[in-house]
């Protein structure tokens, strides 16, 4: 059986809540004991410093997110577990890829533009207080998850642009280079509600409403009192639908519990009998890994261990595969031959749009167009077998009317018009004929 790598990072920037722990790191963790997959899990540190600037945090943070994933069952035998700054690699390799990357590409990420909206809602300058770091986010991302050729790449909704991003860097520098990176993809798990706060919104830490996943009983059942609730009397029948107590509880109750629950809440069950049942419901859970996670944390050493290992484990296959990275880009003893190119290396290359062919996880092969600047101008609809994807290319190529005639296999491309699409083909066409 060919194993699946997977591999996905978290940012040590707070303190871990319930939503993490069962949006994310439980069924991560229950994904550890699937067959066939092999599983890399880091602290993506180098990713915290662009958006806290206090090194206390920072380091406390990657020790209680370290301590949690452990308390909550993570197996390093089983998981390489490490921590990103402990990776050099990883910055080597972003450098890399920052090279074959186009600024444009980076000008259209998600985090970044946030950014500029902001300055431009307040009346600012469109860059004021955006650092490089943030810029440069979906490069290091890429560079984490390239350096290990990850085939897919947990993440919530938030990060597919990432992955994208990160799928066509790998292709410009195969292009560029041979064939040296797997195209990963993303895996979002659909059954995996987000779990709400205090305060009724997405659990989430920027907005200070969450139940830290290992606070003491005493707190957890304070703030589990805190969370907000309308105003029916006990005897009133109650809402599950919008209600942040009866999800949490969902996420934590057995399918039985959950449907009696359910009919509690239609015979009108008091709230702080609902809480009640909700705190012990929790506490069951979270018991046995409170200690565990008191205990690592009373014995952060404990914790360095663990990611040493996993540091090591990791750095026995990125520190070769650099070095044939470093080779393949002409970094290499100057008395050492010319590695073996996997891939053409034309002059002038780099500056041309080029067509890309690769494979779905829907079994279909698929072409895009990508502009020298790494912009996306052409993007095909799958095809059944690799020739098929191939021949279109080949007319699209050669045609002049082959844009037209193959618009039924061409998905629309926002913000590209088709002059510019029939302007690249030409620039193709005519250094094939120099
Ligand atoms: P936060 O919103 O608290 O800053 P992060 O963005 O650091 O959380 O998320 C870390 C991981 O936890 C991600 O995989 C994310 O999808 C998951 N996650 C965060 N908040 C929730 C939530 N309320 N419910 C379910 N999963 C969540
Ligand atoms: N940027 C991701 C987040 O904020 C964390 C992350 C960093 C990551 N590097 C990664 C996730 C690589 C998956 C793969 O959630």
């Amino acid at each position: 059986m060919t194993t699946t790598r997977f591999l996905t990072g978290i940012t040590p920037s707070g303190t871990p809540h319930l939503g993490n722990y069962a949006g994310m790191m439980r069924p991560a963790i229950a994904a550890t004991r699937e067959p066939g997959v092999e599983n890399f899990y880091f602290l993506a540190d180098y990713h915290a410093l662009i958006k806290c600037q206090e090194p206390e945090r920072v380091h406390r943070s990657t020790l209680e997110i370290a301590a949690s994933w452990l308390a909550a069952g993570l197996d390093p035998e089983r998981v390489t577990f490490y921590r990103q700054s402990d990776i050099p690699e990883i910055p080597e390799l972003t450098w890399f890829l920052t090279c074959v990357t186009g600024k444009g590409l980076l000008n259209r990420a998600h985090a970044y533009k946030a950014a500029q909206d902001k300055n431009a809602e307040a009346g600012r300058e469109s860059d004021d207080g955006v650092t490089a770091g943030l810029f440069m986010y979906p490069v290091l991302m890429a560079a984490d998850i390239l350096l290990f050729n990850a085939h897919r790449v947990p993440v919530g909704r938030d990060q597919i642009q990432h992955i994208e991003m990160a799928r066509d860097m790998a292709a410009s520098f195969n292009h560029l280079y041979g064939e040296h990176f797997t195209l990963p993809e993303a895996a979002i798990e659909d059954n995996v509600a987000t779990l709400l706060g205090l305060d009724g919104r997405k659990m989430s830490k920027s907005y200070d409403n969450t139940i830290p996943l290992f606070c003491a009983p005493a707190q957890l059942r304070k703030l589990i009192g805190s969370i907000v609730t309308d105003s029916r009397a006990p005897g009133e029948p109650k809402e599950t639908e919008g209600s942040a107590l009866f999800q949490i509880y969902q996420a934590f109750a057995t399918p039985e519990q959950t449907a009696a629950m359910r009919r509690a809440y239609a015979d009108g069950i008091a709230w702080g009998d609902a809480k009640q049942m909700l705190f012990e419901c929790i506490d069951r859970e979270i018991a046995p890994m409170r200690a565990r996670y008191d205990d690592l944390m009373a014995h952060p050493e404990k914790v360095e261990a663990a990611l040493q290992i996993g540091a090591g484990r990791a750095r026995a296959i990125a520190r070769p595969f650099l070095q044939t990275l470093r080779a393949a880009v002409g970094l290499r003893p100057l008395s050492a031959a010319q590695p073996q190119a996997q891939g053409a290396q034309k002059a002038g290359k780099a500056a041309l749009p080029a067509f890309k062919q690769y494979r779905e996880a829907d079994g279909k092969f698929y072409f895009k167009l990508v502009a020298a600047d790494g912009r996306l101008l052409l993007q095909s609809t799958g095809f059944a077998a690799p020739r098929d994807a191939g021949q279109a290319i080949a007319r699209l190529q050669k045609e002049a009317g082959a844009l037209q005639a193959l618009a039924p296999q061409l998905a629309p491309v926002a913000g590209v018009d088709a002059g510019e699409v029939s302007a690249a083909l030409q620039a193709l066409a005519d250094t094939a004929n120099t």
